[in-house]
């Protein structure tokens, strides 16, 4: 069966695929989990996840290969950040076994929505958590759900890979740095609907956040994680915060730099009167893979990263990176897991 969908025009939009995997959790325990055909949930006005937002969710994609394969890319550290998100609202969480081999059943039974490889689109999984069931009182839930969904996506940036404008929006904070900045949890992100919404208005790709103390240093992007490269190029740094989400992808990109192209890499503080350092600077993220950045604006002022087209180590790592991503380049060891 062939699906009727112009892979090379989408975004990033909600579809509703014919398979979803549903595990519910009661009287401490998971059940086996299915492949369900429903994309409603039904759950009590009680729960948890509506009103004092126990809740966890995760972002990766399935990829398709020049053969024609299917493959996840570190699905292991979307479990693991999950566990983690888990531990910080006292959820119960899914083993990585577990939590891996649902992604893949929720791929291979969504197979004909895999896009083919060359067009650049993915199949985005969306592994969620919450906490259900009759509560009211601020405790955690007696209930959870986990679920993962899936859809095709294109560019999460309108375009893809092009240099983007991007505005820091120090008038607001993403999180407080012994908060859930580290999490990804649901708050975070109602949290900086605002940024985002003042971001947007202004003609911006999206906010980018400064510290929560001192409103100095660069934290994220509301989407992603930030990375800049020095002006000699052999220096990637990225911000060093507690309040940031552990972006897998920024993690792959410091070893890419460093193993494959030969670079130091720094988790430090990144100060915003100190942009003058860099050449390039990226946002990246399972959604917004690499984008290149074209200019942050600061108070007003506009800081353009070179001549404002896409750098030649920030193409490099996205080669590399997405190249790993759809098997054409070899990937270290554990980072694909075939579908
Ligand atoms: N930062 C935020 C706030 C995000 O929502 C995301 C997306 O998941 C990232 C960073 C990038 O993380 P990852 O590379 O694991 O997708
Ligand atoms: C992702 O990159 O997976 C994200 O979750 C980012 C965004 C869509 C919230």
């Amino acid at each position: 069966m062939t699906v009727d969908i112009n892979w090379d025009e989408l975004g990033f939009n909600y579809m509703d695929l014919p398979y979803r995997y549903i595990a519910r959790w009661k009287d401490g325990a998971w059940d086996e989990g299915q492949l369900s055909t429903n994309n409603q949930l039904t759950i009590s006005e009680g729960s948890p996840i509506l009103h004092y937002g126990q809740g966890a969710f995760e972002g990766m994609k399935a990829y398709r290969t020049k053969d024609g394969q299917i493959q996840l890319f570190r699905p292991d550290r979307n479990a693991k950040r999950m566990q983690d998100s888990a531990e910080k609202l006292l959820m119960p969480s899914l083993s990585v076994e577990r939590f891996v081999d649902a992604a893949k059943q929720v791929v291979a039974a969504n197979n004909e929505y895999v896009p083919p490889y060359g067009t650049g689109a993915t199949l985005y999984l969306r592994p969620t958590l919450i906490g259900v069931g009759d509560n009211i009182g601020v405790s955690p839930a007696t209930e959870y759900i986990f679920t993962i969904f899936a859809m095709p996506v294109g560019p999460y940036f309108k375009g893809g890979m092009v240099p983007t404008r991007f505005i820091v929006a120090d008038q607001f904070d993403r999180a407080a740095h012994f908060g859930t900045g580290q999490s990804k949890v649901g708050g975070n992100y109602a949290a900086s609907l605002q940024a985002g919404k003042f971001a947007h208005e202004n003609g911006y790709g999206d906010a980018i956040y400064l510290d929560p103390i001192e409103h100095r240093y660069i934290e994220e992007v509301g989407s992603a994680n930030f990375f800049a490269i020095t002006k000699d190029g052999k220096q990637l740094q990225t911000p060093q915060s507690p309040s940031i989400l552990p972006s897998i992808t920024k993690y792959s990109i410091l070893d890419l730099a460093r193993e494959r192209l030969g670079m130091e890499t720094i988790e430090t503080q990144i100060d915003i009167h100190d942009l003058d350092q860099f050449a390039e600077a990226g946002a990246c993220g399972t959604a917004a893979v690499i984008t290149p950045i074209q200019s942050i604006t600061y108070h007003s002022q506009e800081h353009l990263f070179g001549d404002g087209t896409t750098g030649p180590l920030t193409q490099r790592l996205y080669d590399e990176l997405t190249g790993i991503q759809f098997g054409d380049v070899e990937a270290p060891e554990g980072w694909i897991v075939p579908v």
